[in-house]
């Protein structure tokens, strides 16, 4: 056996993780189910570096140096089970297994304990970046062990992006943590790209601006606060020209968003662990509207608007306003990201360290961006931090921002223009800050149709008032 690691299942992503590997000078053993896309592999990049092909499961696993290390990367479902299997049944306790695909972590949580009765590692890991960042350097987020992280880790750092010379890989937590992150991370990944598209919306209607003309102020935030990969390939689409029409790329994409299901499981996940994940739930949602062309052919053209041209007198400071609004809202997204990760961190015991997530992040994966390097910093203050908005940068970046933020969705909402990621982001800001919430009532009517009880902000106990008796007040055992 010759191979440090390797790689089964070469579709593009596997094929460039085995290529990166063999361009860190690691032999890597490379393994598909049809031995075609193994030889390809082998054709066209074979001399980037030391692979060892296999056709078969059992000379893959054979050509693999001891403890074994095997990286599937195959369309999470099913088939991951029955790869899995296969590799199972040809290696030794202490080998480890690593599924690198977008697995759901309750599925790894499953497959990890089932492994670990054969005394095999099973590592669900999270890896971003898309095709190039899978070549080039991805985030990478391993759950599993933390013994098997000790031969893991050294290998998935060396391929990992690196910003300031920080790998962008570190042991998330155990069993399912680092697939858990994973989900999260789309799931911000789907309210950061909702308010993109709002904020790109406010100002195509706002000022009136075209699809080019947009281009430009984003590719202007990209040089602030607001730096990050999202904003940066916003600009080039929006720049770019389709060919066949000679108009905006933009302008010929049907507005209809779709998704595989990490964003749809981050806010599943959300509800049940009851952690108001609103801007991730609304961009969830939004794609989901988007795709409802029965309800939307009914209400476009017959529902009334009732609203008044958009006449924007101060261009420069609506662009202003729109991006602090913007990062304002970014801001609570990832907030309540965060606050999920600390929630379902505590229900698994995982122990997950959210700044070292945040850093992680800072390269390699889609949300990267400048202001990552701040939410490590604020858990670096603060480890037990209960809000990130409560963070004194938070604080403060938000706060500035704030009077912008308020104006941006009240001329949205005045003007008819949806930014549910904007609106909710900003409703969650004053709910989360408010003294007294409407929840007592919402209480009261509860205990009054079901005698669900009540607690008092003036005396200790539960209590149930008879409404439909004489409305004395029981204190309940
Ligand atoms: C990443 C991306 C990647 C993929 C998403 C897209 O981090 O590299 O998140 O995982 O592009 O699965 O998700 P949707 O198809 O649901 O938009």
């Amino acid at each position: 056996a010759t191979a440090d690691v390797g790689v089964t299942g070469l579709a593009v992503m596997g094929a460039n993780l085995a290529r990166n590997l063999a361009r860190h000078d690691h032999t890597v053993a490379v393994h598909n189910r049809t031995y075609a896309r193994t030889e390809k592999l082998m054709s066209e990049y074979g001399d980037e570096g030391e692979f060892v092909p296999s056709e078969s499961v059992a000379d893959f696993v054979a050509s693999l140096k001891k403890p074994r290390v095997a990286i599937i990367m195959v369309k999470a479902g099913a088939g991951t089970d029955a790869v899995i299997e296969e590799l199972a049944a040809e290696m030794e306790p202490g080998d480890i297994i690593v599924d690198a695909g977008n697995a759901h972590f309750p599925d790894t949580i499953r497959r990890e304990k089932a492994l670990r009765e054969k005394d095999l590692h099973f590592v669900g890991t999270g890896v971003s970046g898309g095709e190039e960042g899978a070549l080039n350097g991805p985030s990478i987020m391993p759950g599993g062990t933390a013994e098997s992280y000790e031969r893991l880790g050294p290998i998935l750092e060396d391929i990992s992006a690196k910003v300031d010379g920080v790998p962008c890989c570190t042991h998330v937590g155990t069993d399912g943590a680092g697939h858990f992150v994973k989900m999260v991370h789309n799931g911000i990944e789907y309210a950061d790209m909702q308010l993109i598209a709002e904020a790109y919306d406010l100002l195509r209607k706002g000022l009136g601006a075209s699809a080019a003309e947009i281009a430009e102020i984003f590719s202007n935030w990209n040089t602030g606060d607001l730096e990050s990969y999202l904003i940066e390939i916003t600009a080039e689409v929006l720049a770019h020209v389709d060919e066949r029409t000679g108009t905006a790329f933009v302008d010929v994409v049907l507005d209809q968003a779709e998704q595989k299901g990490t964003g749809r499981w981050t806010v599943q996940n959300g509800l049940d662990l009851g952690v108001p994940i609103t801007g991730i739930a609304e961009a969830t949602f939004a794609r989901s509207l988007s795709g409802s062309v029965p309800q939307r052919e009914a209400a476009h053209g017959t529902l009334p608007a009732h609203t008044a041209e958009w006449s924007v007198q101060d261009r420069e400071s609506f662009v202003e306003d729109v991006r602090k609004a913007l990062y304002a809202s970014k801001v609570v997204a990832y907030s309540q990201g965060f606050d999920q990760i600390a929630a379902a961190s505590a229900e698994h015991g995982w122990d997950i360290d959210r700044g070292a997530m945040a850093r992680i992040w800072r390269g390699g994966c889609i949300i990267r961006a400048r202001f990552l390097d701040r939410i490590t910093e604020a858990y670096e203050r603060t480890p037990g931090l209960p809000l990130l908005l409560a963070d004194p940068y938070f604080t403060d970046a938000v706060g500035n921002g704030l009077e912008s933020w308020r104006r941006v969705v009240a001329g949205a909402a005045q003007n008819g223009v949806p930014t549910p990621a904007f609106s909710s982001s900003l409703a969650y800001y004053d709910a989360v800050r408010a003294e007294r919430l409407p929840a007592a009532l919402v209480q009261a009517q509860r205990d009054y149709f079901g005698a669900h009880t009540y607690h008092r902000v003036d005396a200790e106990g539960t209590f149930h008032t008879l409404w439909s008796q004489d409305r004395s007040e029981e204190k309940q055992d």
